[in-house]
C-alpha cells in the first residue's frame, strides 16, 4: 500500500439499546452462572434491542452522531454501507432503509456480509472508493441485532451476543491521517464451524426448519477459538508489515469484541501491553459487525485515541473472514 493515506475517518458514532441483559439474568433462562461467563468469556452484560425496533433503527441512530461529529450532512453522503449478518429483511438491503431514515437520498446504498468482519471490509471497501475517486464521502456502519439470532435455549452461544451499531463516515485525506493499510482474508472451507443455516435458500423456511431451530446461530466454540487466535495475529502482523510498521509504534490495538480470553491470546503474541489494548466486552458481549466501531467511537470518546495517533483494528468472523487496518486517527 502507498504510504500517504486516501481517506482518514472524519467522525464516529454509536447507539446501543437501553435494554440490558446481565449474566444474572441469564442464569434464569438457562442452566449458566455469572462465573462461567465472566471466567470463559469476560462478559458481565448485553444489550438488547427493544421489540419493535430493528437494525435500521440503530444502524441510523449510529449513523446521525458520525456525520455530526463529521460536519457533514446526509444529503452529502454518496455511498453508504452497512455490515451485517442481521439485516432488517432477506431484501432491500438494510443499508436502503437506513438511507431512507437518515434521508441520504444523494447516496448509493447497499450491504455487505462478512460476520465480525463486515466493518473493516466495508472501511477498506469505502477507502478503495475515495482512492479510485468514485466517491468523496462514505458511511460505513456495522450494525447487528444479533439477539433476534440467538438460540435462547442454547447456552452454549446465547451467553455471548448483544446488539448495537457503530459507525465511520470516511473523506480523502489531505494529509498523513488516515488508513495506512488494509487486509482482509476468507477462507470458506470452515464456515460450518459458525453459521445460521436456516433462512435462506439452502433451508427456506418451513414448519420443519423451524422445528429444528435452523433460524438460529450454531457455533462449534472450540474451534473457533482457536482459528480466532491464528487469523486475528495473522491479519495484525500484515497490517503492520503493510505499512512498514511494528506493533511498538502502535498507539491503540482495537480488536474485534468475541471473548476476552482471545484478545489476551492475541495480545500476548504481539507482546503489547495492556494500556495499548482496548477492551469493553464486559458492556456489550459480541456485537459482530459492531464491535469494532463501537469500540473505536468509545475510544475516542474517553480520549483513549486522540487525533494523529495510530490505531490497529483487527477482526475475525463467521465465514471465516478476517481483516485488519492501521489508521492515523
Ligand atoms: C464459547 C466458549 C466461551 C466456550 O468456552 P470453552 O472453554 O471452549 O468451553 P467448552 O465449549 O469446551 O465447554 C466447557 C464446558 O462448559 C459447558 N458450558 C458451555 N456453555 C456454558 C454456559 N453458558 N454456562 C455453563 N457451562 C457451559 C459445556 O457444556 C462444557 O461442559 P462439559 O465439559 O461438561 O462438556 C469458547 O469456546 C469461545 O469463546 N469460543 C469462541 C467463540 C466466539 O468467539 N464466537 C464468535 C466468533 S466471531
Amino acid at each position: 500500500m502507498n504510504s500517504r493515506p486516501k481517506s482518514m475517518i472524519a467522525g464516529t458514532g454509536s447507539a446501543v439499546p437501553e435494554k440490558v441483559l446481565t449474566n444474572a439474568d441469564l442464569e434464569k433462562i438457562v442452566e449458566t452462572s455469572d462465573e462461567w461467563i465472566r471466567e470463559r468469556t469476560g462478559i458481565e452484560r448485553r444489550h438488547i434491542l427493544e421489540d419493535g425496533l430493528t437494525n435500521s433503527d440503530l444502524a441510523a441512530r449510529a449513523a446521525e452522531q458520525a456525520l455530526k461529529k463529521a460536519g457533514l450532512t446526509p444529503d452529502q453522503i454518496e455511498c453508504l454501507i452497512v455490515a451485517t449478518i442481521t439485516p432488517d429483511m432477506g431484501f432491500p438491503s438494510t443499508a436502503c432503509a437506513v438511507q431512507s431514515k437518515l434521508e441520504a437520498f444523494n447516496a448509493a446504498a447497499f450491504d455487505i456480509s462478512a460476520a465480525c468482519s463486515g466493518f473493516l471490509y466495508g472501511l477498506i471497501m469505502g477507502d478503495s472508493f475515495i482512492a479510485s475517486g468514485l466517491y468523496k464521502n462514505v458511511l460505513v456502519i456495522g450494525s447487528e441485532v444479533l439477539s433476534r439470532m440467538t438460540d435462547w435455549e442454547d447456552r452454549a452461544t446465547c451467553v455471548l451476543f448483544g446488539d448495537g451499531a457503530g459507525a465511520a463516515v470516511l473523506v480523502p485525506s489531505g494529509d498523513n491521517r488516515g488508513l495506512l493499510s488494509a487486509y482482509m482474508k476468507s477462507d470458506g472451507r470452515l464456515g460450518y464451524l459458525l453459521n445460521c443455516p436456516g433462512g435462506g435458500v439452502t433451508y427456506p423456511a418451513s414448519h420443519e426448519t423451524v422445528d429444528q431451530r435452523l433460524h438460529f446461530i450454531k457455533m462449534e466454540g472450540r474451534e473457533v477459538y482457536k482459528h480466532a487466535v491464528r487469523t486475528m495475529v495473522d491479519a495484525a502482523v500484515h497490517s503492520l508489515e503493510l505499512a512498514g510498521l511494528t506493533a511498538k509504534d502502535i498507539d491503540l490495538l482495537i480488536t474485534h469484541q468475541a471473548n476476552k480470553r482471545i484478545i489476551h491470546a492475541v495480545v500476548q503474541r504481539l507482546k503489547l501491553p495492556d494500556e495499548k489494548v482496548f477492551i469493553n466486552i464486559e458492556e456489550y458481549g459480541n456485537t459482530s459487525a459492531a464491535s469494532i466501531p463501537i469500540a473505536m467511537n468509545q475510544a475516542i470518546e474517553e480520549g483513549r485515541l486522540k487525533e494523529g495517533q495510530l490505531c490497529l483494528m483487527v477482526a475475525f468472523g463467521g465465514g471465516f473472514t478476517w481483516a485488519s487496518s492501521l489508521v492515523r486517527i
